[in-house]
């Protein structure tokens, strides 16, 4: 068979742990648990593809911490994430968008040194209507002699990522990765059940002409942000003199992709319909995630003020304002923000 350099792509995502492990980039608790998310990963992209033949659809009957009322794909996928993830003896416990605290592994399961926080089901509104939907993920170490994590132990900045990505469940599933050595994509061969490179290396554009944001909000954004958009759309800011087009799926996995495939800048800002609320993001889950895998792909994150990855978070849940993407674009957009402080 042909012999394939160990810098191209079409290699399983199993050659690829294994390889990043024989370069001393991830351990082998870390490796199991990247795949045993991989596959967890898979068995949702399963159930999301039934749609109405897999009784999947629609509403839970159930609220979530967020106040959100949850899709059952929310609660499958969150119980498909826990039990694949608790007999592997890799994790000390887990947090999600679904839980109100972070759960233990239960103390029948050996424990290993990591922290997994998710979001199972990102993109929920789309779910009934057949738009791409996904599944976000970060991993942090659990500190030291913590055998019982609580939720502070999981209130570290992003820079302590070992490990992130998402799993985008769109026309193909592609899952997105990165151990902080560059952003990969592999897509699912279904026919094998494997997960297969398909990019190594992901560079995101530095310049963009295309933006991703909730217009809708506009008449509740604070002034940088109406301004930096006026500019935006009067051709002032990105490459001078053309036109920016807009894109926005409202599934942050599914914008993300497409930033990350072609440019473009994300932005999800605070507004003033929530002062108590400095944005709709999650930082654990979505935010700091997300911003890991653009830094590894040349992009920019930052909340409008500083990096994304910087923040030392309070809350498990808190939320934060989310600019992200072609460096040059969020560059200007977070100068908009801080020179009006
Ligand atoms: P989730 O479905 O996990 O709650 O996340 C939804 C988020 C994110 O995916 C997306 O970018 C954003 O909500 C869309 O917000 P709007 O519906 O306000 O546009
Ligand atoms: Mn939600
Ligand atoms: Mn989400
Ligand atoms: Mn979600």
């Amino acid at each position: 068979g042909t012999h394939r350099g160990t810098r191209e792509t079409g290699i399983s995502l199993t050659r690829y742990l294994i390889e990043e492990q024989r370069a001393g980039h991830v351990c082998a608790d870390l490796r199991l648990l990247i795949e045993v998310v991989a596959r967890a990963c898979k068995s949702i992209s399963h159930a999301v593809s039934k749609g109405a033949l897999g009784n999947v659809l629609g509403d839970a009957g159930t609220d979530n911490v967020q106040g959100e009322a949850q899709k059952k794909l929310d609660v499958l996928s969150n119980e498909i994430l826990i039990e694949a993830n608790e007999w592997g003896g890799h994790l000390a416990a887990l947090a999600s968008e679904e839980m109100d605290h972070c759960q233990a592994i239960p103390n029948v399961y050996p424990k290993g040194n990591y922290l997994l926080l998710f979001d199972p089901l990102d993109g929920s509104s789309n779910i009934d209507v057949n738009i791409s939907v996904g599944t976000i993920f970060s991993v942090l170490r659990c500190p030291d002699g913590v055998t019982q994590p609580t939720d502070e132990h999981f209130l570290q900045p992003g820079t302590a990522q070992v490990a992130a990505g998402y799993t985008v469940y769109g026309p193909s599933t592609v899952l997105v990765l990165t151990v902080g050595h560059g952003t990969h994509a592999f897509t699912l061969d279904r026919e094998q059940g494997g997960f297969v490179m398909t990019q190594r290396d992901i560079r995101i554009p530095e310049e963009t002409q295309e933006f991703a944001v909730n217009m809708s909000n506009m008449r509740h954004w604070y002034p940088p942000m109406r301004r930096y958009v006026e500019d935006l759309l009067a051709g002032k800011t990105g490459p001078r003199g053309k036109d920016f087009n807009m894109r926005w799926v409202a599934s942050m996995v599914a914008d993300v992709h497409r930033i990350l495939t072609r440019g473009g800048i994300f932005i999800y800002p605070r507004d003033t319909k929530d002062p108590d609320k400095p944005g709709k993001l999650r930082l654990m889950y979505e935010a700091n995630p997300m911003a890991f895998v653009v830094e590894q792909a040349g992009g920019a994150a930052t909340n409008g003020y500083e990096r994304l990855l910087d923040i030392q978070p309070s809350k498990l849940h808190q939320r934060v304002a989310v600019f992200l993407g072609s460096k040059n674009e969020v560059a200007v957009a977070t100068r908009y923000h801080r020179e009006a402080q």
